[in-house]
């Protein structure tokens, strides 16, 4: 089977990685792909430009052209302008929601609607599409809480803040609304962050381990949120058959029954972040994403050890039934360290010399130390080319081995002035 992954960075990477691995892949094409990655099988790498509609358009028809029998698509941006829809169009499967259905994460006043309908726990909100309305509530608002001001749309993790005080709600609140003109003002959620990543066909549900995402970009969570520093899987005490049933009857279940009755059926990834008290058992949803988490993916799929092409077939084909509640994975668990480029999550540097070596997560193999999230080719040498730039992986029976290891693959084949978290997989935090 010729098969398309449609994104560039680590996730995709770690995709193309496991799906290369697939008896029923005899042909890999990554769009736009990244020069840092290399395969045992045919390989190429496309030009395309995923940030517009005509650009999905012209993807499709080269696709559909040269036969692409299944495509995947990694990030959010894409399957927010119907890239799905647009395959679908032309008769190619396609792994991932549609348009109408990639709202759960491109609009959180429209996850939060589902939610509400669907009875899914979830924290108390307000909408807001006036600045001075937003700052009348703040004013008036309980102190004796803290807020949650959010963007409502796609912002690269950055369009969140959790403020304790007046103060820094009124510091942050015109630059989110010049994010998309309107936010969501939420009650903060007390507990432990969990991603819970399930493949979805519309009716059903087959869930990874439960993750830990770090966001805040320093150390002991300090710091502005980024797309995710590490993790680790699974989060032990929650990778067990009681509460996979409690979050598919609970929050899943009901999720796809409310999209189907909206007609719009829910394929592909749902990731759902939970915050949960663990002594209490007590949760909220603070969001839904609508793709694979990035760095989850990495090691989620370091960890799986079924084919993934039959979920993907099975998830498109409405046929997931027959698979497996908790997706089988081996013994351990799996950690990734993010190396970021000095700034990020601000402006990060680019063109400093990374000791990438290509064939360290070769895609087809078995075992991969690192995988590339913004690395690129310059005069011969791999240079940095975002702001997280490669992921040390460790998978390994005990957890703190898995970490260590990640940490020296990270260093092995980092650069200068990388920045990491070193209490990645601390479970005390
Ligand atoms: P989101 O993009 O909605 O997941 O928010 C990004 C991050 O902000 C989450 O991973 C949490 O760390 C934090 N966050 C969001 N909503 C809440 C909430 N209601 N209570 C506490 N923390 C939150
Ligand atoms: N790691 C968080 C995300 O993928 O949104």
């Amino acid at each position: 089977m010729k098969v398309l992954v449609v994104g560039s960075g680590g996730r995709e990477h770690a995709i193309a990685w496991k799906i290369a691995q697939s008896t029923e892949v005899s042909h890999l094409i990554a769009a736009p792909g990244s020069e840092a990655w290399s395969s045992k099988i045919p390989f190429e790498c496309w030009d395309c430009d995923l940030t517009n509609v005509s650009g999905l358009e012209a993807l499709a028809l080269k696709a559909k052209k040269e036969n692409v029998e299944l495509v995947v698509v990694g990030p959010d941006d894409p399957l927010s302008l119907g890239i799905v829809d647009i395959f679908e169009y032309r008769g190619i499967p396609t792994f991932g929601p549609r348009k109408e259905a990639a709202l759960l994460e491109s609009s959180k006043a429209f996850a939060k609607e589902v939610m509400e309908s669907a009875r899914v726990p979830t924290a108390s909100y307000v909408q807001f599409n006036e600045v001075s309305q937003a700052k009348q509530w703040l004013i008036e608002a309980d102190w004796r809480k803290s807020w949650v001001l959010k963007a409502d749309g796609l912002a690269l993790g950055k369009g969140v803040r959790v403020c304790e005080s007046l103060e820094e709600a009124m510091e942050s609140i015109d630059s989110l609304f010049e994010i998309h003109g309107k936010i969501l003002i939420e009650e903060k959620l007390y507990g432990e962050e969990i991603s819970l990543l399930g493949v979805c066909d519309g009716n059903t549900v087959c869930f990874f381990p439960p993750a830990r995402d770090y966001k805040p970009v320093f150390n002991e969570q300090k710091g502005p949120n980024t797309g995710g520093m590490g993790v680790f899987a699974p989060i032990t005490e929650l990778n067990n058959e009681s509460f996979f049933n409690q979050m598919k009857k609970e929050v899943f279940l009901p999720v796809l029954s409310e999209m189907k009755k909206r007609g719009v059926p829910y394929r592909g990834v749902l990731y759902a972040g939970l915050m949960r008290d663990p002594k209490t058992g007590d949760y909220g949803v603070l969001e839904f994403n609508a793709r694979f988490g990035d760095p989850e993916t990495q090691v989620l799929l370091s960890l799986m050890t079924d084919d993934l092409i039959p979920y993907l077939k099975a998830a498109i084909n409405e046929t997931l039934d027959s698979y497996p509640l908790q997706i089988p994975t081996q013994s351990g668990y799996a950690v990734i360290v993010m190396g970021a480029s000095p700034g990020y999550p601000g402006d990060s540097k680019k063109g400093l010399t990374v000791s990438w070596d290509p064939s360290v997560a070769l895609l087809g193999s078995l075992d991969a130390e690192c995988f590339a999230s913004g690395i690129s080719k310059k005069e011969e040498q791999w240079v940095t080319s975002g702001g997280r730039v490669l992921g040390g992986v460790g998978v390994d029976e005990s957890l703190s081995e898995a970490k260590i290891k990640a940490e020296s693959h990270l260093k092995a084949y980092g650069f200068e002035e990388m920045h990491y978290r070193t209490d990645i997989a601390k479970e005390s935090l």
